[in-house]
């Protein structure tokens, strides 16, 4: 059960499991609320999200969430640990009576993946022309290269699996590890690597980057999701940045894993990277545990301003200060930056400004005030973004700051309707890391239409990240034969469009529930009359 009960742990917050019963308050790293038991006039009753652990100074209770949910409901251990269980989406099953075979397989797992470490550290040693890549054209210097534990996967088609077979390792084990390809040789070749850790500094995959440059493998590939990898909780860095957070209370978040590695070389530990610029909330809750300064080294480009627009929604609801570090002096990320003068990276971490004033900024662009429109649909935008701030003071600062440079009142800026919002970009759309993320048959489509030289007439693909395509394309697609591509999209398609349907028609569902509440008759026969039209497509298409 040990498994199962740190798999809940690391999925649930603890100030989330609570808060569902006690209403919580913020105060500075902890919460803090009523007793449940008690009663006590002022809040007795702590929170601690960075320890996962409450304490109740009137009844002198405290524990973690199981715990919690055993004196809260007077339930038993296994009964506090089904429900949280569901409330994680921890399947129990998989834990019980295999409990022990699994973590007995995991620990194989990590074991193979030290080894294959030691493995690529040794051969980087063996290679100058890749030791020349790291040291002189990355710059990296001795002290980094082991703090990284950065090394070189061979060239030769299965030079780590003969290593780990011979070490005893079977096939399943090194399939598991996540380090073979689909032919059943090295997933790395001829690539310098670098090891993908845990919190505790365990090696859990690889991300690796091609030394020469090559126009048909991807820059960077990266260990598959496995047991012990998970894409959309990884923090690369992050076990060798936690000290520096804890004691500067601030976290950098930068966009490329080599970001994290020049930028710890020049002397900003507080760096790490999530997988491209998709930050999840999982991953703010990591961050929120350690430190609430949360600072975002993303571009200025639209996937840097989405990215940015996504993690300040998110933001608020976890009392989180975040910023954002725009100052590149030219340069196009923080290793460029570095290379040129870390002091000016040093800098730039510690003059960053808060990311709703950056995010307002854009949308002077992005809205010319000029026109009645521009400045109408900026005012609105902005009203969105302010009326979400809890924190009243601050709130006032953002309506002050819009309405002075519209050149209008603090009233009138307060009284403007925000119309409804725009209509929510389509679901399918890319949202990385989450769970409503786009399906595979999405993807593996776009992939082939991208890069297969496949086309379908009159058929709107999902915006998804290039370098995500094309690794798709290549480990699924790259060997087959035009025709075979042919036939794949074709089948793709279908299934597409059967998921967009379902989609569509659950959208419709949920709308028309909402008409029904409102009691507006006439939306809701409008409504029917899309979703019998849906009905009729569908059935034709069958
Ligand atoms: P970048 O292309 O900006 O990488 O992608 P970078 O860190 O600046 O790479 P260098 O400096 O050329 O070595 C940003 C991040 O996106 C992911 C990687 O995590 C990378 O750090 N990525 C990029 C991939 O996973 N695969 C790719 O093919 C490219
Ligand atoms: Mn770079």
């Amino acid at each position: 059960m040990e498994d199962a009960k740190e798999e809940i742990r690391a999925r649930l917050a603890v100030e989330d499991v609570i808060g569902q019963y006690i209403e919580l308050k913020r105060a500075g790293r902890n919460f803090k609320g009523h007793s449940p038991w008690g009663t006590d006039r002022t809040p007795s009753f702590m929170v601690s999200p960075e320890k996962g652990i409450w304490h109740d100074f009137s009844s002198n209770k405290g524990g973690d969430i199981f715990t919690f949910v055993m004196e809260m409901e007077g339930c038993t251990f296994r009964e506090a640990l089904e429900k949280l269980a569901q409330q994680a989406g921890v399947e129990l099953k998989r834990y019980s009576g295999d409990d022990k075979k699994q973590a007995q397989h995991k620990q194989r797992l990590y074991e193979a993946l030290e080894l294959a470490t030691k493995y690529f550290q040794y051969c980087l040693t063996k290679n100058k022309d890749v030791m020349k890549y790291v040291f002189y054209k990355r710059n990296l210097n001795k002290g980094t290269v082991q703090k990284f534990r950065i090394g070189y996967a061979p060239k030769s088609g299965r030079a780590l699996v003969d290593f780990l077979t011979k070490r005893g390792f079977t096939k399943k084990e090194i399939e598991d590890a996540g380090l073979v390809n689909r032919f059943g040789g090295d997933l790395f070749k001829g690539r310098m690597t670098v090891p993908l850790m845990d919190v505790g500094g365990r090696v859990i995959g690889f991300t690796a980057r091609i030394i020469e440059k090559d126009d048909n493998s991807p820059k960077y590939l990266n260990t598959p999701e496995t047991l012990l990898y998970n894409k959309g909780r990884h923090i690369f860095g992050l076990s060798q940045a936690k000290d520096a957070i804890r004691r500067s209370e601030f976290v950098v978040v930068v966009e490329g894993n080599m970001d994290v590695i020049s930028s710890h070389q020049a002397g900003v530990c507080e760096a790490v990277a999530t997988a491209g610029t998709a930050m999840t909330e999982m991953h703010l809750k990591s961050f929120a545990r350690m430190t609430n300064d949360i600072r975002l080294a993303y571009d200025g480009d639209e996937a840097g301003v989405k990215a940015a627009e996504r993690a300040i929604s998110m933001a608020s609801k976890f009392g989180i200060y975040l910023s954002v570090i725009d100052d590149y002096h030219g340069c196009k990320d923080a290793d460029e930056l570095i290379q040129k003068d870390p002091a000016l990276w040093q800098k730039a971490t510690q003059s960053c400004r808060p990311a709703l004033e950056w995010l307002l900024e854009k949308y002077e662009i992005r809205f010319n005030l000029r026109t009645e429109k521009g400045f109408s649909e900026y005012a609105s935008e902005a009203k969105r973004l302010i009326e979400d701030i809890e924190d009243a003071v601050l709130r006032e600062k953002y309506e002050r700051m819009v309405s002075e440079r519209l050149g209008i009142s603090l009233e009138a800026f307060r009284a403007k309707k925000v119309a409804a919002p725009k209509k929510k970009l389509r679901k399918n759309v890319a949202v990385q890391g989450e769970k409503s993320a786009i399906s595979r048959a999405e993807k593996n489509l776009a992939a082939l239409l991208k890069f297969g030289g496949v086309a379908l007439e009159g058929f709107d693909p999902v915006e998804v990240d290039e370098a995500e395509l094309s690794l798709i394309y290549d480990e699924l697609y790259k060997e087959l034969g035009a025709g075979e591509r042919e036939k794949e999209a074709q089948s793709l398609l279908i299934k597409v469009e059967q998921e967009r349907m379902k989609q569509e028609r659950e959208e419709l569902a949920e709308a028309i529930r909402v008409a029904e509440e409102a009691e507006d008759d006439e939306k809701v026969d409008e409504l029917m009359r899309q979703l019998q039209a849906l009905d009729k497509k569908s059935r034709k298409n069958r």
